[in-house]
């Protein structure tokens, strides 16, 4: 969005970052700065405001280098993934060199032990191609699955579309590899479930935004590909109706619920105007949509568990209307609905993206709440939609214009106190969000997180002043 761009490192940083990958494995993968680095100075927000020079380490060895240089050169690093986080902490900041993990691949299988040990730069759809040749599969998965790395997922912890199934991707880390500031290589990357040896440091890595490490490679847990699934549309007119349904759904389906996503009217309409959309025919849709899907054994336990399900909320609300997908393709083109969200947005830029979580006893309340004080501003252009299974739910204000941001979010947030919400239950703080973080975070826990940032990085060499700013 921004298009003033200035040099991130003084010419002198720069000429010594040069002569110092000469001759060395970080020659081959270090791009100076200037044109053609565009993939690494924009995200889904805009380009960044500043071009940094890149390294891509091949290896853990080539990380550790890679590292030990930019601090010896007083330069700082900011670590990237697929470059699809929501909360810009991967856009180069002044001072910084751009540490792409794009070629710390490799995947390697354990079908026995249902595990895979895999490279930090690998994709999620990557992962789950691999496993699923030995009939396994990640338990993460989300519609930015072509560029999302796994060394990108498990420093946000991300969530996605099956956590209520499988829990967050830290639930998924059996081991981590990482390089911390100081060059110290961290490894274990054990297959064991169980280890109950001392502080657990990989998931204190887990979800910290790249702040406390670099991950390079992590062993995580595979899951069987369930034998069968179903994929159901349902309509509802108020979000009370829709919670009647997930309680049925829990109580029904247990286990084999395996996604519960809500989406409002505002949200439909924008996907379904996009041309990578499919058509939903024969389907009446609500205030509300409702795309639930059930995963189990067999395709006779799956339809039984769905329509009995399903066939007690009819009864009780008669006016709702319900489809199951008849073929894969079905369920795909139901899905693509839901994983449109991200390109949804596009279509409001300039926009503010939210992702907060709330006890399900709250959310009605605070919804209405917004909608009415976002109306009364003038903000007319919205998306709602979110994992309701999971507390979650998502908003994409308009903004109209870029500086109208922080007046959007005070609306979101002043309406979130006291409902006792975080102001993110997904995406991370990154850049965007440090300023709401102690609404989230006591003063006691946000002084425990310096002392580990300054014990653990004391120079902020590692995306420095993501999360928090460096005191
Ligand atoms: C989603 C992203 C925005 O759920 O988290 O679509
Ligand atoms: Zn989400």
């Amino acid at each position: 969005m921004t298009t003033a761009v200035s040099p991130s490192l003084d010419s002198q940083q720069g000429a010594d970052l040069a002569g110092s990958v000469a001759g060395t494995e970080l020659e081959n993968g270090f791009l100076p700065a200037g044109p053609g680095l565009e993939r690494y100075h924009s995200d889904w927000y805009g380009s960044a405001t500043v071009v940094a020079p890149v390294l891509r380490p091949r290896d853990t060895e080539g990380v550790r280098a890679a590292i030990n240089l930019c601090r010896t050169r007083g330069a700082r690093i900011v670590t990237q993934g697929g470059m699809t986080g929501l909360v810009r902490a991967c856009m180069p900041q002044p001072g910084e060199v751009v540490l792409s993990t794009e070629r710390l691949l490799g995947i390697e299988i354990e079908p026995r032990q249902g595990t895979a040990l895999v490279g930090a730069g690998v994709t999620l759809a990557s992962l789950d191609a691999a496993a699923r040749e030995h009939g396994l599969m990640f338990t993460v998965d989300m519609g930015s699955r072509g560029s999302a790395t796994l060394g990108g997922i498990i420093s946000t912890n991300a969530g996605g579309n099956r956590v209520l199934r499988y829990g967050m991707t830290r639930a998924s880390v059996l081991g981590l590899e990482a390089v911390l500031a100081d060059g110290t290589v961290l490894s274990n990357l054990s297959p064991l479930m169980k280890n109950n040896t001392g502080y657990d440091l990989k998931q204190l890595l887990v979800g910290a935004e790249g702040t406390l490490g670099v991950i390079t490679r992590a062993m995580v847990q595979l899951v069987p590909v369930p034998n069968a699934r179903r994929v159901s549309l349902v309509s509802a007119q108020t979000l009370d109706e829709v919670q009647e349904l997930l309680t049925a759904a829990r109580q029904g389906l247990g286990p084999m619920l395996s996604g519960f996503e809500v989406m409002w009217r505002d949200y439909v309409e924008c996907a379904l105007s996009l041309p990578s959309a499919s058509a939903i025919p024969g389907f009446s849709f609500g205030e509300l949509a409702v795309l639930l899907e059930v995963t189990g054994t067999s395709d006779e336990a799956c339809e039984e568990a769905l329509a009995s399900t399903l066939g007690n909320h009819l009864v009780a609300h008669p006016e709702a209307d319900a489809i199951i997908a008849q073929s894969e393709a079905q369920a795909d083109a139901l899905w693509t609905l839901r994983d449109l969200s991200g390109e949804a947005a596009t279509v409001f830029a300039p926009f503010a993206g939210f992702d907060v979580s709330l006890p399900l006893s709250e959310m009605e309340g605070w919804v209405g709440d917004i909608r009415a004080k976002l109306a009364k501003a003038g903000f007319e252009r919205t998306q709602f939609y979110g994992h309701l299974g999971d507390g979650n739910l998502h908003v994409v204000v308009g903004l109209g214009d870029l500086r109208r941001k922080e007046e959007a979010e005070t609306i979101l947030y002043d309406a979130l106190a006291g409902r006792r919400g975080s102001v993110s239950a997904e995406h991370g703080i990154g850049l965007s969000k440090r300023q709401w973080l102690p609404m989230s975070r006591t003063p006691e826990e946000l002084a425990v997180m310096r002392r580990l940032k300054a014990a653990f990085d004391p120079d902020g060499i590692l995306n420095n002043n993501r999360l928090f700013n460096k005191e």
